[in-house]
């Protein structure tokens, strides 16, 4: 199940190295690959790819459903045994492995390459859907001005903008969404196709300052309407009783592999961009705790928003703010017609989701388009059009139909369970007691880190987070079967869910299979290294 090689010995560095050296230089190839200019870049890329929809759109329904306040807690448990700890595990695969996800489990043993392409596959899924949401979010910035949804927004957002069918299925084509996404998928292909550092580099050079300015000033607004204490209050109010339901821990772990981009590939490519003296333990406390602030600063800004709104209205908090996926593009609104300066508000609001939602969508892009260049012999436009040509196609199909949305809210809660935290366990148990380098990514990241990690790190890599994983997978997997999630037709969620989970799980398994481009080196990061010099 694993690939191949000629002798099927462990792979001989310099054996291997020869054919490469003659063809091209690691050094050379390094350099085709791309890089990021400098660690600042780096930090804000990677700040970019973890601050995204999850943080603005995400995060303050989960909360408010999980217990609200009470919900820090599993939240901060979750941050710091797992989320941190993780991404330095990320880190370490890819600041050695110099390589996209599956490179980079190559290089740290042939046989767990697969799991980098279950990430990949992951991504691909993550990217289609992403951009459907970052496109809504770009035709909200334009409805702001008009304030298209007149007085009633949930009609308007679910019937006459997404025109859709649930429960029926209906895969006509709404044009309304399919322009902006269309525009979306433009845009961000171009991104791609300018490189590691005049593309993604530079594009989180520019919104994610701009991101912070604009958020910032948006909270500071919310936090002067009239009401917002209400609304602080309902999401503070700590339900503790919710801390003894497994689902409210799967969602606080969910939640953070989802919010930091752990797990899935996306901060081991970016780490195999960054110069090989990089501080990787500190970037990653600065990224961890980044990503958490705005996080909350998310929170505190929604709930202060609708509290106004449910004062304004005469209602409670909980009855606007429970329309989960559609929280963003129906309280909202709402809010944006009631407030003073409403339209100010709007452009801002929809504004950070779409600066968000692109260095995020950018991020998981970036995983596969590296993993295919690593794979293959591509130029970066070539990869960027064979892999972003089929993802915007079917992007198109699936998410700008009348039944978008029921397809992009199964897909987002399977993948972020069955997919997400199920590839983080996985890598984790297979990391730790297959290919047993724990030790030797510790040294790795305490070769250049600027605090050092020990035995406390490998013991959560390698038992703790595990444990925990699993008991929340197989609670959630006895929770899918006692309740199927969210009414939808089993046949629907047989396919879009466990379908698609299934088969990137397949996919991965055959990808590993394929053989490297002529020249791979696989070998130890001590062989590569030798083969610079040489
Ligand atoms: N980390 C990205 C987000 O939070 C995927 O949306």
């Amino acid at each position: 199940m694993f690939i191949h090689l000629p002798s099927g010995k462990p792979a001989c560095a310099a054996h291997q190295g020869r054919n490469f050296l003659a063809a091209t230089s690691p050094a050379a190839t390094e350099e085709a690959r791309g890089s990021f200019n400098s660690r600042r870049v780096f930090i804000l890329a990677a700040i970019g790819s973890a601050v995204g929809l999850g943080n603005i759109w995400r995060f303050p329904y989960v909360a408010y459903e999980n217990g609200g306040g009470a919900f820090i807690i599993p939240y901060l448990v979750a941050l710091l045994t797992a989320g941190i700890p993780f991404l330095f595990l990320d880190y370490a695969l890819g600041h050695r492995g110099r390589g996209g996800a599956p490179l980079s489990f190559a290089r740290l043993s042939r046989r767990t390459e697969a799991l980098g392409w279950w990430m990949v596959g992951t991504c691909f899924v993550i990217g289609v859907y992403y951009a459907a949401v970052v496109a809504w979010a770009v035709r909200y910035t334009g409805f702001s001005f008009s304030q298209a949804w007149g007085d009633d927004p949930n009609g308007f957002f679910f019937n006459s903008f997404l025109q859709s069918s649930e429960p029926s299925v209906n895969f006509d084509i709404v044009p309304g969404v399919a322009t902006p996404l269309l525009i979306v998928w433009v845009a961000v292909l171009i991104i791609m196709a300018m490189g590691v550092s005049k593309g993604v580099g530079a594009t989180s050079m520019v919104f994610i300052p701009l991101l912070m300015l604009t958020f910032s000033i948006l909270v500071v607004r919310s936090l002067f309407l009239p009401g917002a204490a209400v609304g602080l209050d309902a999401l503070f109010a700590p339900d503790w009783s919710t801390l003894a339901d497994g689902g409210v821990w799967a969602a606080a772990f969910g939640q953070i592999f989802f919010s930091l981009s752990v797990g899935f590939g996306v901060m081991i490519t970016y780490a195999s961009y960054v110069g090989r003296k990089t501080d990787m333990t500190s970037s990653g406390l600065v990224v961890g705790f980044s990503n958490s602030s705005f996080e909350l600063l998310a929170g505190i800004g929604v709930f202060s928003a609708l509290g106004f709104i449910a004062q304004a209205q005469g209602v409670a908090v909980g009855e606007v703010a429970s329309g989960g996926i559609g929280l963003a593009f129906v309280a909202f609104p709402a809010i944006i017609s009631e407030a003073p300066g409403g339209a100010f508000i709007g452009v801002f609001f929809f504004g950070c989701l779409v600066m968000a939602g692109i260095t995020s969508l950018v991020s998981v892009l970036e995983v596969v388009i590296s993993a295919i260049r690593d794979k293959f012999e591509m130029t970066r436009v070539g990869a960027t059009t064979a892999v972003g040509v089929p993802a915007a196609v079917l992007s198109l199909a699936f998410f700008s139909t009348a039944s978008g949305i029921i397809v992009l809210d199964i897909i987002d809660h399977f993948i972020n369970l069955f997919g997400i935290l199920a590839v983080a366990v996985v890598s984790m148990l297979v990391i730790a007691w297959g290919a047993r380098a724990l030790p030797e990514l510790t040294a790795h990241l305490n070769a250049t880190g600027g605090f050092k990690i020990g035995r406390g790190w490998q013991a959560l890599m390698a038992i703790v987070v595990p444990a925990m994983l699993i008991y929340i997978l197989i609670d959630a997997f006895i929770a899918e079967f006692a309740a199927p999630y969210g009414d939808y037709p089993t046949w629907m969620l047989v396919v879009l869910g466990w379908g698609i989970c299934g088969t990137l799980l397949v996919v991965a398994i055959l990808a590993a299979r394929v053989k490297w481009r002529p020249g791979t080196s696989l070998g130890t990061p001590a062989a590569i290294k030798k083969e610079r010099v040489q």
